[in-house]
């Protein structure tokens, strides 16, 4: 397997469906929200000043693996999905009508990130997410230690992440990179370890 790491900020934007496609296999609550709420997340991901990331793409191929993100204000990123108030009031409402709990789970959950990042000079390890047919190779680990050398180039002293307890592959590969658990949490549905490592 041949690849190489390019910025998240510079992908090409007919290529951000694929970022989405690959980020709806995680069980996380953005995934749940549905596609445009993903794909609305990553365009204006690669737009906002502060996050950064990168995606993996196959030198063969072309194919887009797996990829990052991180930002020293996650809730930002999520706060923006409700910019457009039209687009997002009329997708919201599908979201309330036909997932009931997804919409009580983003309640929970937006208080929760609001209570995470207090603290100045930290990164959070937003997303990193690995197409199901590359997994198992150390793509996910190459890709969360690139946000890594990332933040520390950029200054920042910390990284965190939060992780659902049974992510088994999530957990090795974040453990793996120095990652150490400082707490475990309920957040409506999700059951997390909060990781820290030092850049
Ligand atoms: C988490 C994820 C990015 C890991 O990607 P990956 O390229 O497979 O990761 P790596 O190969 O670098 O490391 C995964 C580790 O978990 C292990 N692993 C993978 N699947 C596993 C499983 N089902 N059970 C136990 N261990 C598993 C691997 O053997 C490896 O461990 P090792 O380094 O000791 O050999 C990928 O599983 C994924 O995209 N999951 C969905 C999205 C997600 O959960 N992202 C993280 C959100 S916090």
């Amino acid at each position: 397997m041949s690849y190489r790491l390019h910025s998240l900020k510079e992908i090409p934007l007919e290529l951000l469906p694929r970022i989405a496609e690959i980020q709806l296999h995680d069980a996380g609550l953005l995934s749940k929200l549905g596609y445009p709420f993903v794909l609305r997340y990553f365009e204006n991901a690669i737009k906002d000043e502060k996050a950064f990331g990168f995606y993996a793409q196959d030198d063969e191929t072309k194919e887009i693996m797996g990829f990052s993100l991180a930002s020293p204000e996650p809730s930002s990123l999520t706060s923006k999905l409700t910019e457009d108030k039209v687009w997002f009031i009329k997708n919201i409402l599908k979201v309330f009508f036909t997932k009931p709990f997804v919409f009580f789970q983003m309640l929970i959950s937006s208080v929760t990130i609001q209570s995470q990042m207090d603290e100045p000079n930290t990164i959070e390890c937003v997303y990193f997410t690995v197409d199901p047919k590359y997994r198992g190779q150390k793509l996910g680990r190459t890709l969360q230690k690139a946000l890594m050398d990332e933040g520390r180039k950029r200054g920042y002293k910390k990284i965190f992440a939060s992780v659902e307890t049974q992510n088994i592959a999530s957990l090795k590969a974040t453990q793996a990179n120095g990652f150490t658990i400082i707490k475990t949490f309920r957040e409506g549905m999700y059951h997390r370890h909060r990781l820290e490592s030092e850049l």
